[in-house]
């Protein structure tokens, strides 16, 4: 028997001052997302940024629906923008930031485990590492490398043999 201690490095920031220029207007275009989110039934905002490899910012942001499975998360309302936008532009960053009407959010807001599976897919199609900042309305700020290291042993094609 081995056993195995999987683990990554995640950098924290007690504010987006501590941020480079860049990755602090990132997060700007989040915000700005999240306050077109569509959220009548959680009141809770989110927003994402996605950076490509060309320079350009996509965005995402929450849609809900009255039927609430049909609604869908701001991580892939983005990376999915991006996606048909710029198909074949490889991501290099997405920033989230949430607010709630019900609660001040102060935790860093991080993808479900259903985006972080739909980014991790792009990863892999692209064979590079996208990072995540996230962020919160007044908590710190995160940063991870890639987005696999939130989704250790993730499904990947590879299990389906075709490649
Ligand atoms: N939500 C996101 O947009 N991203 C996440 O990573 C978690 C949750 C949205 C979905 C729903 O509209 C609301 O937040 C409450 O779950």
């Amino acid at each position: 028997m081995e056993k195995k201690k999987i683990g990554f490095e995640l950098l924290i920031y007690e504010n987006e001052s501590e941020l480079s220029q860049n990755d602090r207007k990132l997060l700007h275009d989040a915000a700005a997302a999240r306050e077109k989110a569509y959220a009548p039934y959680s009141k809770f905002k989110v927003g994402a940024a996605v950076l490509l490899e060309n320079g350009e910012v996509v965005i995402g942001n929450n849609q809900e629906n009255a039927s609430y499975p049909s609604g869908l998360c701001a991580e892939r309302v983005a990376i999915f923008h991006a996606g048909a936008k710029y198909p074949g532009v490889a991501v290099k960053a997405i920033a989230i930031c949430a607010s709630s009407s019900k609660q001040e959010v102060d935790v860093p807001a991080a993808p479900c485990g259903n985006c972080r599976q739909s980014i991790i897919e792009y990863e892999q199609k692209q064979k590079s590492p996208i990072s995540l900042l996230l962020s919160s309305e007044t908590g710190p700020i995160y940063k991870c490398k890639s987005t696999a290291d939130i989704l250790p042993m993730a499904f990947n094609s590879s299990f389906l043999g075709d490649s």
